[in-house]
């Protein structure tokens, strides 16, 4: 490890770089100022988690438009949330949000608590946001470790354990590096400088304010810095979505069970989905399948969704519990990404079948 002169030296060198170069996020404050919004700050984190500032953006404009404070996300209909987060992904995240909103606005008068430790408390927030938050809204030291920092740091000090058991050493190497002020600052600058110059692929090193501090690039490989053990391939699974037209042009909708995948989120209703999912048709009619089938991939496993439809007479309603969506407004439902494609597919399929018809 460094000694103490030159690890004082790196954050010394990469804040006079932020100071000059730190992105304009709508959630920031800018370098040198304490002024964050707690609430901006906590809602930018979670939505950041495993997703690029580009895709968060516009979820971050709507989200602060519609809910304003901490108080105006909690008494919000979950319903709304899990719409408004349609799109992006890892819905627990959503659920969590909700829960966190509601405990600040029921057990804290409103207000988040100042400290790692009294953020780790609330329901949803994990060691990363806790330290995020502690360090970008009030300026508490908090040591923040997030794919970005992890890439960095592996490469500052050239730690080749392989990841995730690297983990360890590059978690006290970035607390080795964090100054006591400008925590939070210090943070996104590790981040800005992941995300824009110490890339995955091909490092800018050419513009790097950390050059001479790193090791990896002293030997003559930065990329090939965090090593990663060798990924398991994901399993493969299959599963079926159900279509279900009626003929004043609306379609059947199920809300998934909370627990699970896309917990709570508006959907077709669907098979479970496994190596040999149930295909029986949630009602008798005739069925028709579109073609391909929808390819997903999540965090554990990739699937393959065999999507269905088919026209019921205006009197028929599916079993168990769900709504008739007018298909012309699909858009506003909030599905996942899942079924929002199904629903493409679906479309082009119905407008082959027209066309197939009339020649
Ligand atoms: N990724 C996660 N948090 C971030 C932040 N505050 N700024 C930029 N990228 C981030």
């Amino acid at each position: 490890m460094h000694v103490e002169g030159s690890t004082r030296k790196i954050a010394q060198d990469l804040l006079a770089h932020y100071d000059r170069h730190a992105r304009r996020l709508p959630w920031r404050a800018p370098p040198g100022a304490n002024a964050a919004d707690p609430y901006r700050v906590w809602l930018s984190e979670v939505m950041l988690q495993q997703t690029t500032v580009a895709a968060v953006g516009p979820y971050f404009a709507k989200f602060t438009d519609r809910w304003p404070t901490v108080e105006a996300l909690a008494a919000a209909e979950d319903a709304d949330v899990m719409a408004a987060w349609a799109g992006l992904g890892y819905y627990a995240r959503a659920r969590n949000l909700l829960a966190c909103a509601r405990a600040v606005a029921a057990d804290h008068g409103g207000i988040f608590p100042d400290t790692e430790e009294g953020l780790r408390a609330l329901p949803g927030v994990g060691a990363y946001t806790a330290a995020a938050v502690a360090a970008i809204a009030f300026g508490r030291r908090a040591v923040v470790v997030d794919a970005n920092v992890e890439r960095v740091v592996a490469r500052l000090f050239a730690i080749d354990t392989p990841l995730p058991a690297g983990r360890t050493a590059i978690r006290a190497a970035t607390d080795a590096i964090t100054p006591d002020l400008r925590a939070g600052d210090f943070a996104q600058a590790m981040m800005d400088l992941g995300a824009t110059i110490c890339t995955a692929r091909s490092p800018a090193c050419g513009i790097c304010p950390l050059r001479p501090d790193c090791a990896a690039f002293l030997a003559a490989d930065p990329a090939a810095f965090p090593v990663k053990a060798a990924k398991k391939a994901k399993p493969r699974r299959q599963g079926h979505g159900w279509w279900i037209e009626r003929p004043d042009g609306h379609v059947w909708l199920v809300r998934r069970p909370d627990k699970g995948m896309l917990g709570g989120m508006r959907a077709l209703p669907s098979s479970d989905w496994s190596d040999a999912p149930d295909a029986t048709p949630p009602l008798a009619a005739r069925w028709f399948r579109a073609e391909p089938p929808v390819a997903h991939v999540f965090t554990h496993f990739s699937l393959a969704l065999s999507v269905h439809h088919a026209h019921v007479g205006p009197d028929v309603t599916p079993p168990g519990a769900g709504e008739w969506w007018p298909i012309a407004r699909i858009g506003e439902a909030g599905l996942p990404t899942l079924f929002a494609r199904a629903a493409e597919v679906v479309a082009q399929a119905k407008k082959e079948m027209m066309h197939n018809a009339r020649q």
